[in-house]
């Protein structure tokens, strides 16, 4: 009997070292105590015996069931983080691999519009100033476009919009007509009607003006900026904008002026220069100035107009042409092509979605 027990221990054991695989473990696993397994078999036979050897020999089959259980866990342990070894190697993957080139060989790839492009970068800048995104309607009422931006009805401000009229709605009797908003400016009314001071945003959107030439387009697109608090002064708004000018054109040092100037909507208002070379077109140094947006205190009128109280509230707002400092940022000439969907001219001004918001970064 106990010549049985080794023989079925040598060779068990055996078995379990060389299964190569958990399948052939279990096949070993049911060889031995599966239900007409030798170890299940031996156990069966202790019924027969008398209670002396039953106890004794009990014990030693037993001992041995625990011995090959045990064998058989260590190997299934061993077997399954081979295969787990095996698995990680098979599937490795280095992330430390650089971006597959742009666009990928042989296939059509896409690229981000430059005017995409710079509204992500107006968002991430401004956004990391802690200024929201705002949005109105491009068919504008009358009285957000002008009147509540204290430009009455024969303000000659009206006339250098060149706006774009819509038909009166029939039953409007002589209310004025719609119009394709001129500027993002309405949005700072609407904004302030639809939430409380203080107010942090920037609009980007599309604009429309009766203008067409190699820097003028009837659809354009501006961002508005819009600030209101307690005691938002003049200072917070030339440091505001130079901030974001500097970090925009990605030159530290640009030269940045506030020249005075005059809208409607502020008081008191300022037209931003930024430093420039007239004859290379170089940005940053040369001597001249070029002109790159209006901005100014929010007038009290457009505030009271938008229901804020001028007596507890005041603040900054600005507008900017988003395709002037695209081509400015990017030596792009001619404004035409922005809207002509050329694949050779988005090819070239288009960018990866990867590629950093100034291309010095990626050095
Ligand atoms: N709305 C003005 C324009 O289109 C720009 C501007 C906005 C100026 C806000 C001052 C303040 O020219």
């Amino acid at each position: 009997m106990s010549e049985a027990l080794d023989t079925i221990r040598d060779e068990t054991e055996a078995a379990i070292a060389a299964a190569a695989d958990l399948r052939a473990l279990d096949a070993v696993r049911v060889a031995a105590l599966g239900k007409s397994g030798r170890v299940t078999g031996l156990l069966k036979t202790l019924g027969a015996l008398a209670p002396e050897e039953r106890r004794s020999f009990g014990a030693a089959v037993n001992a041995l069931k625990g011995e090959v259980e045990r064998a058989l866990d260590q190997r299934r342990t061993a077997l399954e983080a081979a295969a787990l070894e095996a698995r990680l190697a098979a599937e490795r993957m280095d992330v430390s691999l650089p971006p597959r080139p742009f666009p990928s060989a042989g296939a059509e790839a896409g690229a981000i519009h430059p005017i995409s492009r710079t509204m992500e970068e107006l968002i991430a800048l401004f956004g990391a100033m802690g200024f929201a995104v705002a949005e109105g309607p491009d068919i504008e009422g009358d009285w957000y476009n002008f009147t509540a931006l204290n430009i009455p009805a024969h303000h000659p401000a009206r006339q250098d919009h060149d706006t774009f009229y819509l038909p009166a709605p029939k039953s409007g009797g002589d209310s004025p007509r719609p119009v394709l908003r001129t500027h993002t400016s309405p949005v700072q009314i609407r904004t302030m009607l639809a939430q409380e001071p203080p107010i942090r945003v920037i609009v980007p959107g599309r604009t429309w003006r009766a203008d067409h030439d190699a820097t003028h387009s009837p659809m354009f697109h501006q961002v508005e900026g819009l600030v209101i608090g307690r005691d938002i002064t003049l200072g917070h708004l030339k440091g505001c904008l130079t901030d974001f000018l500097r970090a925009f054109f990605g030159i530290a040092d640009l030269p940045v002026r506030f020249r005075s100037s005059y809208f409607p909507f502020t008081e008191p208002s300022m037209e931003v220069d930024i430093g420039w070379n007239r004859k290379t077109g170089e940005l940053g140094a040369g001597g001249d100035w070029l002109e790159i947006l209006g901005s100014g205190m929010v007038h009290p009128k457009v505030l009271a107009n938008a229901g804020v109280d001028p007596k507890v509230w005041q603040g900054f707002a600005f507008g900017m042409g988003i395709e002037r400092i695209t081509m400015l940022k990017h030596g792009i000439p001619d404004l035409r092509p922005f809207y002509e969907a050329d694949l050779r001219w988005l090819r070239h001004y288009g960018t990866s979605p990867l590629s950093p918001f100034n291309l010095h970064d990626a050095a």
